[in-house]
């Protein structure tokens, strides 16, 4: 595998924060890895400094084998990034502003236009860009990331303030733009979104890297357990059987709803119904809840991801 971005002990500090604290890591071609944390963690000021647009304190980073710091002008042409606060010209017209990204760069796109009709943009093609909705500027932001073919791109927060709509359409966007084979580098503070979009995760938290995986393994690794839960009449008497189901490792009852703990959320799920079925027990309001990304960052760190 060819390693598009590699870390190796990148420190930032700004005054007495340390804002990246001793990260290393690497990132294949074709893979989309997520930088994970909440607000502060120092997602930001990692993705910008491999982008070349700060100057890391220590340590050493490499993208397409260029140094940020050394090469920084040669590494801007073969990069695409979109900034997690975009400032381009309010009053400009979307074509045009493609048009003239387009003209910054050595080796553009030979129909930069085009884009326009791949993020479906062709209707505000002459809209101001203060005019669009913020699911149409970060589509126009997209288009921006493109418009020199890059073979690795840079996402910083791209759905953030997205209504969930417009946060879907980002992601198929994204799914495309992996199908072409480019590597995608993408910041997010939406847990979701990371196990919607990631191939890998790393999870930030105070400038630290505090856990690097698939999300299937962040998750499985952590060995919490699924739930079942669903209401029954009469459940008192039924509920000490409950816990004799296959994987249910405890059961709890928070007024009439029944909670099952398992290791198994389907195979509990399906003696359940043929339990409730042979005794008479009529169930309501079944559904099962599976541990999630952030479950993990909550293990992790004691805190909730988003307070
Ligand atoms: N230019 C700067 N000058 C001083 N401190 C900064 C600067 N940029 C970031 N910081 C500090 O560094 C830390 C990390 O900030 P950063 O913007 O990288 O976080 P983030 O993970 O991107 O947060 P968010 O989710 O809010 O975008 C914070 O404590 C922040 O206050
Ligand atoms: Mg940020």
């Amino acid at each position: 595998m060819t390693v598009i971005v590699e870390c190796e002990h990148v420190v930032k500090r700004y005054g007495d924060v340390i804002a990246v604290n001793d990260v290393s890591l690497s990132i294949e071609e074709g893979e989309v890895f997520g930088l994970v944390g909440p607000n502060g963690a120092g997602k930001t000021t990692l993705i910008e400094m491999i982008e070349s647009l700060r100057i890391p304190d220590n340590g050493s980073i490499g993208v397409l084998g260029l140094n940020p710091v050394k090469e920084a002008d040669e590494l801007r042409e073969k990069i695409g990034v979109q900034l997690q606060t975009t400032s381009i010209q309010p009053n400009i017209k979307v074509k045009e502003g493609i048009k003239l990204f387009a003209g910054l760069y050595r080796q553009p796109l030979a129909n930069p236009e085009e884009l326009l009709k791949t993020l479906s943009l062709e209707d505000k093609a002459d809209s101001r860009f203060r005019k669009l909705s913020g699911g149409q500027k970060q589509r126009v932001a997209i288009a921006l990331a493109l418009v020199n073919d890059p073979a690795v791109l840079f996402f910083d927060e791209l759905t953030t303030g997205l209504d969930p709509r417009a946060r879907k359409n980002t992601w198929e966007l994204v799914k495309d733009i992996k199908r072409q084979g480019k590597t995608i580098f993408l910041t997010t503070h939406y847990m979701e979104e990371a196990e919607e979009l990631c191939d890998r995760v790393a999870v930030i938290d105070f400038g630290k890297i505090i856990a690097l995986d698939t999300p299937e393994n962040l998750i499985r690794d952590l060995g919490a357990e699924s739930k079942v839960l669903f209401r029954v009449e009469g459940g008192d008497e039924a509920a000490a059987e409950f816990e004799g189901l296959a994987a249910v490792s405890r059961v709890e009852k928070i007024q009439d709803e029944v909670i099952l703990y398992t290791t198994d959320g389907s195979a509990t799920l399906q003696e359940l119904v043929r339990f409730a079925d042979k005794q008479g027990l009529r169930l309501g309001d079944i559904r099962t809840e599976f541990p999630d990304l952030d479950d993990v960052f909550l293990t992790l760190t004691g805190r909730e991801l988003r307070e």
